[in-house]
């Protein structure tokens, strides 16, 4: 038997002049949301990010990865201590309120962890983390973070990114 490449009208050799069809491409692949959170000296910084994955059991490690060309990326790059938090169905308004604006959670009097990372409250769950590891992938990084705390909720249903848009995921 043989494969043939290209058989589908709609593949592609990934260029720099089709990115946006590889953009497309990824957006196939239907993701959680996060919102990762970091002190900052001008305030809490806060991004929202669907690359965040579990890596490791033992030892405990998650990763995302920050767009190197984000105006917001270099607050990142400096903390040594963020939270990630895994959105709720409900939680769209404040997917698109942190995508939109790094300090739009400025102004929500949230509690500070044992590192001084400011956190949020009832998200479906929460890793507390001090990075371990920055690796190069091209125009982002992959931030490796040591979990030192985690909590999650019994009940809700997750928000679910897929093709561009949000909405409510319900497994039954
Ligand atoms: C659902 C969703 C997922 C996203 N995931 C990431 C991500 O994993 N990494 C990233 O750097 N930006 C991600 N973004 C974009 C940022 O949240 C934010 O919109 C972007 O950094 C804005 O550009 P600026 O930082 O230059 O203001 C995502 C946005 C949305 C709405």
């Amino acid at each position: 038997m043989s494969i043939h490449a290209s058989a589908s009208p709609n593949a592609f050799v990934p260029d720099e002049s089709n990115t946006r069809l590889l953009r497309d491409a990824f957006g196939r692949f239907a993701t959680g949301v996060t919102i990762v959170t970091a002190a900052t000296e001008d305030g809490v910084a806060a991004i929202t990010a669907n690359s965040f994955s579990s890596v490791s059991l033992s030892p405990p490690l998650v990763l995302w990865s920050p767009d190197k060309a984000s105006r917001r990326f270099s607050y990142f790059e400096q903390a040594t201590s963020y939270a990630v938090h895994v959105l709720s169905a409900e939680q769209d308004d404040l997917c698109w309120a942190v995508a939109r604006d790094a300090f739009a959670l400025n102004d929500h009097n949230l509690s500070l962890n044992a590192e001084g990372v400011p956190v949020l409250e009832n998200c479906l769950a929460r890793f507390e983390c001090t990075k371990t590891a920055v690796y190069e992938g091209g125009d982002h990084v992959i931030m490796l973070g040591q979990v030192n705390r985690a909590q999650m909720r019994e009940e809700g249903d997750p928000l679910a990114f897929y093709k561009g848009q949000v909405g409510r995921f319900t497994a039954d």
